[in-house]
């Protein structure tokens, strides 16, 4: 009869053992009996970058990556994306529902009034250098936030982390608007509590003297579409960071720090502004060809393509698509656009990305319709910080709720010497020291 258990043979020691399988998996811990005698430790499983390895159990975001099935809370995200706007998707990440009417109108103004930033939190960036990248800004200040709210610290109340959670949703857009006036020289916009999440970061960005800014309604709706789309993708390298720094209890706006900054890489979410830069390289359609020649010969990577978990087309990448139709007949065609569509053509019908199973993922044209809509690349990667902020958030509650998880501590498997005689100073020699 079928059974949810695993036997396996040690073939050192010729023992069996049997070990329970649930949700697909057996719990690395039990491998820990597995020994040669009793001074062994016990077997470990070696994973490197986690590609077979479970950190956590999770309700809030379900991908499918051999089907390009990608829900929150058990909704799919084209869904979400066509009817919702994100500050209703935010409040399902967090809470695991949509809300009512009533729950939503009271969700909204909540963040709505903790956009603000304190004087000093203004002052503190005010300070960095004329050119300093938006996404170093962002990450260094949001750690600074932990300076204004030291109460933040007291992690195991529940209204506490709910409050903190709000201020950080609500603030972070207000942190890259800053840094973005800062890095052009121009004055810092309040914000404006009569707009909507979008409309009012796109108020904090590109008011000049007009008295009143007025967002056009669809490349609002298309910034709120793309939040939706950015604001959780399960346990990727970002959540793993926000899960384990959280781990240790550090308070939520240094532990959202640490996971912007796994954000801020190229392999991640600094990938959007690369693709922008891989496209300006390629320069024209005419040389999409010999530049996939020469990624094929493994100098670099097609930026925006491939993923850890899609080996099929990536669902935001569709959505990011429809949406780029809408936003272009507003600004006018992006003229990259054309480039990164024969990229994608070419790169489709090939070889090696073919049996690669490497398709364009959600920063390959996110960065084409952010540059349409008057934003430089620069700042791609703080637009992806904005909404991925409640992903994390919803990560890290569920992290601290979760009665078997704990500081989060790998194991490692020794490869360096054995115990080394000391030698002095005076005594080494130039071979060892050259090593
Ligand atoms: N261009 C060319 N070859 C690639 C690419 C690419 N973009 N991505 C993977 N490969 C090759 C890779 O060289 C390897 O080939 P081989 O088997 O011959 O050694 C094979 O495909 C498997 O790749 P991998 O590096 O083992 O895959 P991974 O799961 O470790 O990496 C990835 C996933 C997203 C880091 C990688 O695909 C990549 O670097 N892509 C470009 C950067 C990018 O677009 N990142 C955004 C990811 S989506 C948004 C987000 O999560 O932030």
């Amino acid at each position: 009869m079928a059974q949810d258990t695993l036997t396996v043979t040690d073939n050192r020691t010729q023992q069996t053992y049997t070990l329970p399988i649930e949700h697909g998996t057996v719990r690395a811990m039990d491998l820990r009996q597995i020994k040669t005698g009793p001074d062994d430790f016990g077997l470990m499983t070696y994973d490197p970058a986690f590609m077979n390895t479970a950190s956590c159990r999770s309700s809030i975001t379900f991908i499918d990556g051999d089907r390009g099935i990608l829900r929150y809370r058990g909704y799919p995200i084209e869904v979400l994306a066509e009817h919702c706007t994100f500050l209703e998707v935010a409040y399902l990440l967090l809470f695991g529902d949509l809300p009512t009417q009533h729950e939503l109108k009271e969700w909204v103004g909540e963040i709505t009034h903790h956009t603000m930033l304190h004087e000093t939190t203004k002052k503190f960036m005010e300070g960095f250098r004329y050119n300093a990248h938006p996404m170093a800004m962002l990450v260094s200040t949001v750690a600074a936030l932990s300076t204004v709210y030291p109460e933040a610290k007291d992690i195991h109340d529940p209204a506490n982390r709910l409050l903190q959670s709000k201020r950080l949703i609500a603030k972070i857009p207000s942190i890259a608007a800053l840094a973005y006036r800062h890095s052009v020289g121009f004055p810092y916009v309040y914000p404006d509590n009569d707009l909507s999440y979008a409309e009012n970061f796109m108020n904090m960005l590109w008011k000049m003297v007009e008295p009143k800014y007025v967002a056009n309604p669809v490349l609002a709706r298309a910034l709120d579409i793309l939040f939706i789309l950015h604001a959780d993708h399960e346990q990727n390298c970002s959540a793993n960071a926000m899960r384990c720094v959280g781990s240790s209890h550090a308070d939520p706006y240094l532990t959202t720090a640490a996971a912007a900054a796994a954000l801020s890489g190229p392999l991640h979410g600094g990938a959007n502004e690369e693709v922008l830069k891989m496209l300006d390289e390629i320069g024209s359609k005419e040389n999409v060809l010999a530049y996939i020649k020469k990624i094929k010969e493994g100098h670099g990577k097609l930026m925006g393509f491939g993923h850890r978990v899609y080996k099929n087309y990536d669902p935001r990448a569709k959505v990011i698509k429809w949406t780029a139709e809408r936003v272009f007949e507003v600004t006018g065609r992006n003229p990259k656009l054309d480039i990164a569509l024969e990229l994608e053509r070419i790169a489709l019908e090939d070889d090696y990305f073919i049996k690669r199973k490497l398709y364009p993922n959600v920063d390959f044209y996110s960065g084409i319709i952010y540059q349409a809509m008057g934003f430089r690349p620069e700042m791609f990667t703080a637009l992806f910080a904005i909404p991925r902020t409640v992903g994390w958030l919803a990560q890290w509650q569920e992290m601290l709720n979760d009665q078997e998880q704990k500081i989060a501590r790998p194991r490692q498997v020794w490869t360096g010497p054995e115990v080394r005689q000391f030698v002095p100073l005076g005594k080494r020699s130039p071979v060892a020291a050259a090593r």
